[in-house]
């Protein structure tokens, strides 16, 4: 019997596991845990590490996976290299549910910088107020320029933040232009920190800062294998029949 696993944790596979639900395919939705309350889905689901590659191939076997969607974000790019890793070793259907990286417009002021580290060293300036919107699991990393006022704007109430001077705005969105302009002037905002994670649900803080005339300093994405990349639900749905699902 044909069984999908839906690597998720983003609105995109979100929306995908409703399809899914919808059509009456058997499938598991999979989070790797790092929310407190993940949003429930209506798909079987599971939470937590597989154990690397090795792990998920392990899985795949034991619960007689047939095809993977590898539809985490594009900076998850560890979890995409052992979806890849994994589908050849066990000779398992794979494509990933990707969107777009945003491009920078005419107005945008982007800085652009390749990962997380040069983010960091980038930000090694005078003391500035930044809007840094990159999820709490890189937060020590920036700690290490204290000399800045932090907004940090996270899904869940941190423990603790390792930087000086922070304020955390806890939400998990649909953020809206007019909302970000207002978040920005509260804070006097003078830099925005972004992944380029595309899609629509984190566009605001870009289009904000662009009519606020801010600077953007714009981690690029990570590497992630080949693969075949597919960009809607439907798509994903013709892909999962036309290779036997
Ligand atoms: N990175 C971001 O900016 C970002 C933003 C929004 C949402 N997310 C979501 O948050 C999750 C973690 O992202 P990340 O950047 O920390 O990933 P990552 O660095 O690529 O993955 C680290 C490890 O977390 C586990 N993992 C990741 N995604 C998983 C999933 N969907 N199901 C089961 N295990 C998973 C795997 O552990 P094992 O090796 O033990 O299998 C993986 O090796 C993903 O589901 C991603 O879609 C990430």
């Amino acid at each position: 019997m044909s069984n999908l696993l839906i690597l998720g944790g983003t609105t995109e596979a979100n929306a995908l596991a409703k399809a899914v639900a919808e059509q009456g395919l058997n499938a598991t939705y999979s989070y790797a845990g790092r929310v407190d309350n993940p949003r429930p889905q209506p798909l079987p689901t599971r939470v937590g590490g597989f154990g690397g590659a090795k792990g998920l191939a392990r899985y795949i076997s034991d619960h007689g996976v047939t095809h993977v969607i590898d539809a985490t974000h594009p900076f998850a790019a560890q979890m995409s290299g052992n979806a890849a890793q994994a589908c050849a070793q066990t000779d398992t259907p794979l494509a990933a549910l990707t969107r777009p990286a945003w491009v920078e417009g005419e107005a945008d002021k982007w800085i652009h910088v390749a990962n997380v580290d040069t983010a960091v060293e980038a930000l090694s300036g005078p003391a500035q107020r930044v809007f840094l919107a990159v999820g709490r699991m890189h937060l020590a990393e920036f700690a290490a320029q204290p000399q800045h006022h932090y907004l940090l704007r996270l899904v869940d109430e941190p423990g603790s933040v390792p930087m000086p001077s922070a304020e955390v705005e806890v939400s998990r969105g649909p953020f809206t232009v007019e909302g970000d302009i207002e978040l920005m002037r509260r804070h006097g905002t003078q830099l925005v920190v972004s992944k380029n994670a595309g899609g629509s649900g984190a566009r605001a803080k870009l289009d904000a800062a662009r009519a606020l005339g801010l600077p953007v300093l714009m981690i690029d994405r990570p590497k992630v294998p080949e693969r075949t990349e597919l960009g809607t639900t439907t798509q994903v749905l013709d892909w999962l029949a036309h290779n036997g699902f």
